[in-house]
């Protein structure tokens, strides 16, 4: 029993820290949000915003560096520890998690706008796993041999991420709300 509860509480430090430069990246984006969006106000052929008043260049560029500074004070303290449990991320990693987060989220955006959902309407789980799918992917893209390493040849940190980030997103989103930093509580 004592053995599965560490095993359990290890794997899921360990999904953690494995995605904090996207964990930081995506709450990020709403404390810098505001400001111009990336669509510039423009609309879809469908007459509907691009991607919304919800994706702005500020949240973009300020989560993505929050993501990224975050990663590299993982990969300092990684290497100053130097122990083989505590992975140390590539740069490369970093960036596309961070980045890959956001970009997630964005892509999301667009296709809510297409079919009809206004800023700021809920979509369960999409809206809670999209910055997951966005960050896993192009981290895939860029560092395949990483990726597969950590994530694909260890299906427990997969199922972790996937079961554990919905309830972090939620409880990140009504933080958020309450402290009136976010519009609605999801
Ligand atoms: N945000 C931002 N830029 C981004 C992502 C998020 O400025 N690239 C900020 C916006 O202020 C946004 C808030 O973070 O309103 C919450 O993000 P999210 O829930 O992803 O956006 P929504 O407003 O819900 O819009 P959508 O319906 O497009 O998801
Ligand atoms: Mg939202």
């Amino acid at each position: 029993m004592i053995d599965f509860v560490i095993y359990v509480v290890g794997t899921v430090m360990l999904a953690i820290w494995l995605m904090i430069p996207a964990y930081i990246s995506n709450p990020m984006a709403v404390v810098f949000g505001g400001g111009t969006p990336i669509d510039m106000g423009m609309k879809w052929i469908d007459k509907q915003r691009i991607l919304g008043d919800g994706k702005t260049i500020r949240g973009l560029v300020g989560g993505t560096a929050c993501g990224i500074v975050a990663g590299l004070i993982q990969i300092y303290a990684a290497s100053a520890f130097d122990n083989p449990i505590v992975p140390i991320p590539p740069l490369t990693a970093v960036i596309t998690l961070s980045f890959g987060a956001l970009l997630g989220d964005l892509i999301k955006s667009f296709f809510k706008r297409r079919i009809g959902f206004v800023r700021g309407a809920e979509l369960p789980l999409i809206d809670q796993l999209d910055f997951v799918a966005g960050a896993w992917l192009l981290t895939y893209i860029f560092d395949p041999v990483w990726f597969t390493e950590h994530f694909i040849s260890s299906p427990s940190i997969i199922v972790t991420v996937l079961v554990l980030t919905p309830v972090l997103h939620r409880l990140t989103n009504i933080f958020g709300y309450n402290i009136k930093l976010k519009k609605e509580p999801w």
